[in-house]
């Protein structure tokens, strides 16, 4: 693959062809507000609330049949022969007078596995999604990109949530509650701790290392795992900066000893978790600042994913996040990454935003993304449900409704992210490509 490293992220600038995506801040609250309702099956009249108490899983997915059919475009009588066999098994759900057949997480799975396009990966890509913006969507994308990898692509996927606002973990239903009447801490383990345990190098063995990720890691979904994170990241973050000097971990070059201690702490666990585990694919989603904990990452991703915001600010704070970059790799040699893509989030059909896009191609030409995400409020609604774009329907819809058309751009658009995010092939307009049987394209 190719190795992008400081001199040379200068000179493809202006080589390739860039695209960008459009990002808009969105609204938080009404999501905040969706999800509390989501919480309480009663108040909810969505299909596919999350009340299925037999799942070990902690978020739902419930892809009614017909979504299914749509998707892998593939025959109903099909699908029937591989639950006569007991291949797959689907699950009922009645809602009044409405009775629903859907396929969860690990049947979906299944069902890839027997069309023959689980995707075949090489390695694991290990994707930081930064930006020193906030609100452009890097949560989002991380919620989406992970669960349509690990559901519909038959990946394996780990989620890192690097961000002490730990949005991720409250998406993916991990983040531990605190009691209001008390004031006790987390005490959920989080990446803090997995950090924390690295400080000390007694546990930079094999089995502590193994032991701190495996008491880390949750379960979210079939194929999908989570460190989750919490709001010590700040403090942690003062500790990782304490640790220039202290030689915890260094890197020898000839007769030099180079002390890495403080930005490379993350990268002796991502490490690890690459040769030990099978993971295809690692998301780390940041918080919007290049705070040590970030730098960390940064220094321990393989790719990096920026999502942008197309607003007239745009290039600038991204010319700034470009310089930031080029700063870390000639003040670090091993600072590189092996892919960078800049996806504008959010995107709307405007006159300005058209211009700024075409203003950040002109500056970044090389690092483009074919793809640009839709803005739609039906992946704030879904959120809210802690549900992925994929799997959302209108809870006011009838019942024979499909996903609204938005929902199914973005999905297709997400998809499309995904074979790009790991050099897959294109898949066939007419056979692999979600709902695009039906004539969608994401072409701008
Ligand atoms: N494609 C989209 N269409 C509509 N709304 C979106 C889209 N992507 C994200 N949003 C909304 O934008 C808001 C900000 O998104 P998100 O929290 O993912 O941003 P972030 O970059 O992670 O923010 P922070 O920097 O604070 O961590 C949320 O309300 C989210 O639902
Ligand atoms: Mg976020």
């Amino acid at each position: 693959m190719l190795m992008i490293q400081s001199s040379v992220i200068f000179t493809l600038t202006f080589h390739k062809h860039f695209v960008i995506y459009e990002v808009r801040g969105g609204n938080y609250m009404e999501s905040l507000i969706s999800t509390a309702e989501s919480q309480n099956p009663q108040t909810s009249d969505s299909p596919y609330s999350a009340n299925d108490t037999q799942s070990q899983y902690t978020l739902q997915i419930k892809l009614r049949s017909s979504v299914v059919e749509e998707f892998f475009d593939v025959p109903r009588m099909k699908i029937h022969r591989w639950e006569e066999a007991g291949k797959i098994q689907a699950g009922h759900e009645e809602h009044g007078s409405r009775k629903i057949r859907y396929f969860d997480a690990e049947n979906v799975r299944k069902m890839v596995d027997l069309l023959g396009r689980k995707q075949n990966v090489d390695g694991t890509y290990t994707y930081a999604i930064w930006h020193n913006k906030g609100g452009v969507g890097k949560s989002t994308v991380v919620f989406q990109l992970a669960t349509m990898m690990s559901t519909l692509m038959g990946l394996k996927v780990l989620v890192i949530d690097t961000d002490g606002q730990a949005d991720t973990t409250h998406l993916f239903n991990a983040e531990q509650e605190v009691p209001l009447d008390t004031d006790d801490f987390i005490d959920q383990r989080s990446i803090c701790d997995i950090l924390y345990d690295l400080m000390d190098p007694h546990n930079h063995t094999e089995e502590s290392l193994k032991e701190s990720f495996e008491d880390t890691k949750k379960t979210i979904l079939p194929g999908l795992d989570l460190i989750p994170s919490d709001d010590r990241v700040v403090e942690l973050d003062y500790d990782i900066r304490e640790l220039k000097g202290k030689g915890i971990i260094t890197e020898e070059k000839g007769d030099e000893s180079f002390d890495l201690s403080s930005v490379a702490l993350l990268k002796k666990f991502i490490s690890f978790v690459q040769e030990t585990y099978d993971y295809d694919v690692i998301l780390i989603d940041c918080s919007p600042d290049l705070g040590d904990m970030n730098v960390n990452v940064l220094f321990a991703a393989d790719c990096l994913l920026i999502p942008v915001e197309l607003e007239p600010k745009a290039p600038h704070s991204l010319k700034r996040v470009y310089n930031r970059l080029i700063k870390l790799a000639k003040m670090h040699e091993s600072f590189s990454f092996e892919k960078l893509l800049i996806v504008p989030n959010m995107n709307e059909r405007h006159d300005v935003k058209a211009v700024v896009q075409t203003r950040i191609r002109d500056m970044l030409p090389n690092f483009s993304s074919r793809i640009t995400l839709t803005k739609t409020t039906t992946v704030v609604k879904a959120i809210g449900q802690r549900l992925p774009i994929f799997n959302y329907q209108d809870p006011n819809a009838k019942w024979m409704a499909k996903i609204p058309e938005p929902a199914k751009r973005l999905t297709n658009e997400l998809w499309d992210l995904c074979h790009e995010m790991l050099n897959l092939e294109e898949p066939k307009p007419d056979h692999h490509g979600l709902f695009k049987p039906k004539g969608i394209t994401n072409a701008q």
